[in-house]
């Protein structure tokens, strides 16, 4: 049995004093008998605190970025390294944002999939179609791209510290979640082309979460899916409430 994840990319929100907040309020509120993994990914200012105040507690920390090299003259840029030395576990690749706005290529994530698991971090590896590659009918053949360059290199033992995440373009931050059963169809594929570019056993092991506009009232519906391991959640993992209401829906 896969055990979900529950997984808050906070994004570009929340400052330190926030930051504090919004943890304490989590932990308060977090249920006793937690069955999913807790995972929050706070912005880079906010890491060493927010992990000063979980260590003690079942929710693991996650960085929404990191660079490929190890160290050196990369002005702005952060390493695995780093973000271990502060209490990392996870940390969030080829987000859409990052490959849409920040122009991250397939080679480039690529890069830092192997450049995390080489220094013990579980990569949250997201793919997802825009409207326009949904509406021309190439969802599959976006996401079997997007997971085939962005594993390339990475041998089945460093696959098993990957988890992915399916983040339709189009679902992200507008409110228009997708249904369960187009989620479940992706997360399908998704678990059929592992099981061709690894074996069964990693397919039936990788945790694939979903993430586009997943809110307490639609989170328990895509979370029911055979192939739904957990949410990669946005806008709703902001405020504590609706963050452990998604946390109760995993069961
Ligand atoms: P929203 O939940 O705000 O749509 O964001 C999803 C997302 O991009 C999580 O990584």
């Amino acid at each position: 049995m896969r055990k979900k994840i529950i997984a808050g990319n906070w994004k570009m929100n929340k400052n330190l004093s926030e930051s504090i907040n919004l943890v304490s309020e989590i932990k308060k509120n977090l249920p006793e008998n937690l069955n999913a993994d807790v995972l929050v990914c706070p912005p880079f200012t906010s890491l060493e605190t927010v992990h000063s105040m979980i260590k003690d507690t079942p929710v693991k920390l996650g960085a929404q970025n990191m660079y490929f090299e190890d160290s050196g003259a990369f002005t702005g840029e952060i390493s695995a390294n780093m973000l271990k030395s502060v209490g990392c576990e996870f940390v969030i690749l080829g987000h859409s944002e990052r490959r849409h706005i920040f122009g991250e290529s397939d080679e480039m994530i690529n890069k830092k999939i192997k450049q995390a698991v080489k220094n013990g971090l579980n990569p949250v590896f997201c793919v997802g179609e825009t409207l326009n590659e949904r509406e021309n009918g190439r969802a599959f053949e976006v996401i079997e791209d997007q997971i085939t360059k962005g594993l390339t290199g990475i041998s089945e033992d460093e696959f098993s510290n990957v988890v992915i995440a399916y983040e339709p373009v189009w679902a992200i931050g507008t409110g228009k979640t997708a249904s369960p059963e187009q989620a479940q169809e992706i997360h399908k594929f998704i678990r059929e082309l592992i099981s061709k570019m690894y074996s069964t056993s990693s397919a039936e092991n990788v945790r694939i979460l979903y993430g586009g506009s997943v809110k307490p009232n639609n989170a328990a519906s895509l979370l029911n899916e055979n192939d739904i391991d957990g949410a990669l959640v946005g806008g709703a993992c902001l405020q504590a409430e609706s963050f452990v209401q998604i946390i109760e829906a995993a069961g």
